[in-house]
């Protein structure tokens, strides 16, 4: 076996052979001597898509109708000269001054009804039409200048939308919020039934008197909150899609917008943006305030390859070191660039970029680390780059290649929006966190899952994880009843099932519409103060939440020991129809959680499963002829493995026992076996 595998054209579509290795670059910041001094690296390092125009209004439209492409013209062709591709931003990113200056009305409100101003980013609401209309005309002018352009090989539309204008609070967004929901609720009536506006004298007679939920003296309308996240993120998706429709309509270039799945953001529903984008691309940035962020890379990178439904993604942005937006900026380990960037290809990205090429000198992203950074090519970053970017070309023949799972794990944004949400029954849960110790779980046992939206076909899973899904509608809660009906296996954890999709609650016992099918009945909660915990049955203990748990059919597999609900069930397991319900009523410790999550997979049969030893990732992505192992090791020790094959990282043969290094990561390819 040997390193020379044909490189397939990337399934991206983007015209290169092999994987992507590219980066965000911001030529206007520079003089021209130093974008051939630029280019002539980028090609060093292997770089071969290049993301440029990303905030380039203010360059090519100085002043009203004005338009200046030279510059914009001169760096695509030396791209194109040197074999890059181009990823061609909008640039609508961030108004430039005279349209602010011009229309101070189009800036965006927060929730106390403030002004955000221009001197930032992203300074526009997503529903002004006066912002709307400036930014087609400049996407007009930029299609028709580049839509047939050899050199541009994908369309990037705006900057990660929604960062920080998601939620605009303002008059005019009151009234596009309004039409919204006469779409969607035809009636007032209609409307006044959904947000239980019987409630605290909130009866409306009138649309006109709906307002965005601007801050209040007490707690607001929660179903008022929710469908302003919805609606919210509708309107930018409305406001991609007017983007892509002139670009569609005179250029046949792949169109895509860089999305942000990521623990800090949440206001966009991507799971309806998704089927919108001709590549799914994402930003991920590791995040120092979790407490173990390469765990949330691999939750968004799966994420991100639910949402390209199986198929390669782009990873448009991540650091080579430090960011600049968190309270202590970390530089990366030694290799830790390395292995970050190589969990999103294991994950299934056939492309990694990242924010930016040359670091900035003026400017707030001047600590921000880049491709090249301040200290220039004498630097561990930069010789890392190289090394990678010459490791991106060697892996080329994964390129295509698909990871696959059986067992599905459902996350939802409506539920984040709607769980995290005043007035429940604890300030101490919150969402993503639990998907996230669910999902880490999972990740500790080796089990390597699908991330799908509620209410996705389960089809040809064993397994489908539930956690903490409290937001979900009947027909969606029963794609989950059928499966388990139908033979398949389900864990399910607190408060899920509790309300409908407008936020009203499913009486006659929690885990309302889970309640058949695990099997059990609960009447109240019992929350936990932080720093506390109560022992189980089983030897694992129990934390943030209780409830007053019935069985009705389930089995009890773990009670509690002490606290107010002592010998009532915390863990429950269910026959229904052909197949099994694991209910988890409280938080488990973490090995507790791992055991049980591990029970559920062996006893569905799920095959998406690794050895692993504790620390070391291990996934699998499937070719044509070939599998592909990627053992990372996020370990302070080498680790031994029997994974044998080719290891496409240090080019040699692990006959039967191979060693990934400290830190370091193999990418094993198998012959696959022919039946
Ligand atoms: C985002 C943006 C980039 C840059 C980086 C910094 O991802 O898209 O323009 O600001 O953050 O981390």
């Amino acid at each position: 076996m040997n390193s020379t595998e044909a490189h397939r054209p990337s399934p991206l579509g983007l015209g290169t052979d092999g994987l992507v290795f590219g980066c965000d670059y911001n030529p206007e910041q520079w003089g021209k001597e130093v974008w051939r001094e630029d280019v002539r690296l980028m090609r060093e390092a292997g770089v071969n898509l290049v993301a440029i125009n990303i905030f380039g209004w203010s360059h090519i439209e100085p002043r009203r109708g004005e338009f200046h492409f030279d510059d914009l013209d001169e760096i695509i062709a030396l791209l194109h000269e040197n074999g890059i591709g181009v990823n061609l931003g909008t640039g609508t990113s961030s108004p430039p001054p005279w349209l602010t200056t011009l229309h101070p009305e189009m800036l965006p409100q927060v929730s106390d009804g403030t002004t955000r101003w221009p001197g930032g980013r992203q300074a526009w609401c997503p529903s002004s039409p006066v912002f709307r209309e400036h930014a087609m005309t400049l996407v007009r002018a930029t299609v028709k200048r580049y839509g047939s352009n050899p050199a541009v090989v994908l369309w990037h539309v705006s900057n990660e939308l929604g960062c920080h204008n998601a939620l605009c609070y303002c008059d005019v967004s009151a009234a596009a919020f309004r039409v919204w929901l006469e779409r969607h609720y035809t009636s007032i009536e209609a409307l006044n039934e959904a947000w239980g506006t019987a409630f605290w004298s909130q009866h409306y007679a009138q649309w006109s008197e709906i307002l965005p939920p601007r801050d209040t003296l007490s707690f607001i309308n929660p179903s008022q909150q929710l469908d302003f996240f919805r609606f919210s993120s509708d309107e930018l998706l409305d406001y991609f899609r007017a983007e892509a429709e002139i670009i569609r309509s005179s250029s046949t270039i792949p169109v895509t917008t860089n999305f942000m799945v990521t623990a800090h953001i949440k206001t966009q529903d991507y799971w309806r943006w998704a089927p919108e984008m001709d590549i799914v691309a994402n930003d991920h940035y590791l995040d120092h305030r979790l407490s173990v962020p390469h765990r949330e890379l691999s939750f968004s990178a799966d994420a991100t390859r639910g949402l390209a439904d199986g198929k390669p993604w782009l990873l448009m942005e991540h650091s080579t070191s430090a960011v600049n937006w968190q309270p202590r900026n970390r530089a990366k380990a030694p290799g830790e660039m390395m292995r970050n960037s190589l969990t999103h290809v294991a994950r299934g990205a056939d492309g990694v970029c990242f924010f930016q090429w040359r670091a900035s000198v003026k400017g707030t992203e001047k600590f921000h680390s880049a491709m090249l950074p301040h200290s220039g090519t004498d630097s561990r970053v930069w010789r890392e780059v190289v090394e990678l970017g010459a490791l991106m070309h060697r892996l080329g023949e994964v390129a295509g290649s698909v990871v696959r799972s059986d067992i599905a794990f459902v996350f939802s944004w409506e539920a984040w929006w709607a769980t995290d949400q005043e007035a429940h029954p604890s300030t101490d849960l919150h969402y993503l966190e639990q998907v996230h110790q669910t999902y880490e779980a999972l990740l500790a046992i080796g089990a390597t899952v699908t991330i799908v939206a509620p209410g996705a076909d389960l089809t040809g899973y064993r397994l489908v994880v539930v956690p903490s899904l409290y937001l979900v509608s009947d027909s969606d809660a029963r794609v989950v009843t059928d499966f388990v009906a139908n033979g398949g296996h389900a864990v399910i954890t607190f408060f899920s099932g509790i309300v409908d999709e407008h936020d009203e609650v499913r009486p006659g016992g929690y885990p309302g519409a889970f309640r058949a099918v695990t099997g059990i009945s609960s009447e109240e909660f019992y929350p936990i103060a932080p720093h506390d915990s109560v022992a189980l049955s089983d030897g694992g203990t129990a934390s943030l939440w209780t409830e007053l748990l019935h069985l009705e059919g389930a089995e009890s597999t773990a009670t509690y020991l002490e606290g107010p609900l002592i010998g009532v069930s915390a863990v429950t397991r269910n026959v229904f129809g052909k197949g099994v319900a694991r209910y988890l009523a409280t938080s488990l410790d973490s090995i507790a959680l791992a055991e049980e999550l591990h029970r559920a997979v062996s006893e569905s049969g799920a095959v998406a499963v690794a050895p692993v030893t504790a620390g070391v990732e291990v996934v699998r992505r499937s070719g044509a002829e070939h599998d592909y192992v990627f053992v990372i090791n996020h370990t302070n020790s080498d680790v031994e493995h029997s994974i044998a094959g080719y290891d496409l990282v240090t080019e040699i043969d692990i006959v039967t026992r191979g060693v990934v290094a400290s830190g370091g990561v193999q990418i094993v390819r198998q012959k696959k076996e022919t039946s």
